[in-house]
């Protein structure tokens, strides 16, 4: 291993209490698509519609996590991680969405839980990464109130069962893109465009996070964490014209204060109100429902937006233009860790979050790997460092930030852009499964070790 450079992240400004972390969801690794009751969920549905994910991928086998787990905890055990953030299946806990509780999908949490708790890992359980039971999507799917309800009876369930060992819960993951990407541009599942119909899943997701923090707090026997994810991205307007001024506005609007503001006691933001011009499904007690006090706020970090003016577009009538000559991942992303510390900041000035996780933030990059599966990713450390980096700047000017996961644990099924796009500290070869952590994660292993005397580095 090599020394970690003297320009690397001031690890001192982490402290021994900080969480170091991985984190998956569920579809993207767990395959075992039809196994011990489980029934699809929406993106079982979306990846059979020809063209909506890159060469026909599914998640039917993805990482084999399903039966793979304790070699995937033992992975986690050699990167030297604290916790494990990922998400269950609803679709397996109670396979119709609403009804009874599938004993067999929710042992599998139940071995997995023990099993990182066995390992000394912190389970950070999310229980919506947007994989809906499709039994609720053929009954109107999130555009309708009743999904709320049935959402906050399958937290009930999960936190009954599992509430006596896990104490970090988050309700929804990216609550942004089941409704703007699912609802909107239509190129996740549910493959809606549908203004109207992007708009009332916000608002029913939203209330369902109200619902079933109520109902994790009531339900777990250990007194729970509970807080809610958002994907966030530093807007900034492509240049001085007023017009695009305002369009960096409304993007902020869209893409951060749509999703902040309401589960922070400020309900929807009166200007985005109009922009987006629908009646919003709120009946009277939602808001107060909806801004349920929170114990933290999670974080994704993976780019900023830059804005433009764009009246012929679709609401946010704000068109993203490109930065010159930025770098940019594999997605196409652009690298930018100071907009990390910038929402960090943000959250604790503007949001007076209390505690802050960084839920997510990784990057993915064209791989090679050797014969013997070995991948050098330098540019994948060197994002992981620069995100860290900016974590310890913000910290250091405040931001009260407990804990920082890597997205991805391992390379797995990248949504519509099925297995081509590759996020994993650890490579997985599809056709053996096999895993073999790559230079990066060997890095993050000691950033981690570094962080905690790092004196001794
Ligand atoms: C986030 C998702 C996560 C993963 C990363 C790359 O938006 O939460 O599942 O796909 O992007």
């Amino acid at each position: 291993m090599q020394p970690l450079p003297a320009d690397g992240p001031d690890l001192a400004a982490f402290g021994d209490e900080f969480v170091w972390g991985v984190a998956t969801a569920a579809y993207q690794i767990e395959g075992a698509a039809d196994e011990d009751g489980r029934l699809p969920s929406i993106w079982d549905t979306f990846c059979r519609v020809p063209g909506a994910v890159a060469n026909g991928d599914t998640g039917d086998v993805a990482c084999d996590h399903y039966h793979r787990w304790r070699a995937d905890v033992d992975l986690m055990t050699g990167l030297g991680v604290d916790a494990y953030r990922f998400s269950v299946a609803w679709p397996r806990v109670i396979p119709t969405g609403s009804g009874p509780v599938n004993p067999k999908g929710l042992a599998f949490y139940d071995r997995l839980v023990d099993g990182l708790l066995e390992a000394g890992i912190r389970p950070f359980l999310t229980l919506y990464h947007w994989d809906l039971p499709q039994a609720l999507q053929d009954r109107g799917g999130w555009p309708e109130r009743d999904t709320a309800y049935r959402f906050a009876e399958y937290a009930e369930a999960v936190a009954a069962a599992l509430g006596d060992r896990v104490t970090d819960w988050t309700t929804l993951n990216e609550p942004l893109c089941s409704s703007w990407i699912g609802h909107l541009d239509g190129t996740m599942a549910p493959g809606l465009r549908d203004l109207e119909a992007a708009v009332r899943t916000s608002c029913h997701l939203h209330l369902g996070h109200g619902l079933a923090t109520q109902a994790i707090r009531a339900a777990a026997r250990l007194t729970p964490s509970v807080g809610i994810v958002n994907n966030l991205s530093p807007c900034e307007p492509a240049g001085d014209r007023d017009e695009d001024v305002a369009a960096a506005r409304r993007l902020d609007g869209h893409v951060n204060r749509w999703w902040m503001d309401p589960v922070t006691g400020r309900g929807y933001p009166d200007d985005m109100v109009s922009v987006y011009g629908v009646d919003l499904p709120l009946r009277d007690g939602d808001l107060e429902t909806i801004a349920q006090p929170l114990d933290y706020l999670g974080l994704n970090y993976y780019f900023r937006q830059i804005a433009a003016d764009d009246p012929d577009g679709p609401a946010p009538y704000a068109r993203q233009v490109p930065v010159p000559d930025a770098p940019t991942t594999a997605m196409g992303w652009e690298v930018h860790a100071a907009g990390l510390e910038q929402l960090l900041l943000r959250l604790t000035s503007e949001y007076g979050a209390r505690r802050i996780y960084v839920t997510e933030n990784g990057s993915a990059w064209p791989d090679t790997a050797g014969p013997d599966g070995a991948v050098d990713d330098p540019e994948r450390t060197a994002y992981l460092e620069g995100h860290v980096a900016a974590c310890a700047r913000a910290i250091r000017r405040g931001a009260p930030l407990a804990g920082y996961f890597a997205w991805s644990l391992m390379d797995n099924f990248e949504w519509a852009y099925g297995y081509d796009k590759r996020f994993g500290l650890v490579r997985v070869d599809y056709e053996t499964q096999e895993r073999t952590v790559k230079a990066s994660g060997r890095r993050y292993a000691e950033l981690i070790r570094a962080s905690r005397s790092p004196r001794v580095s």
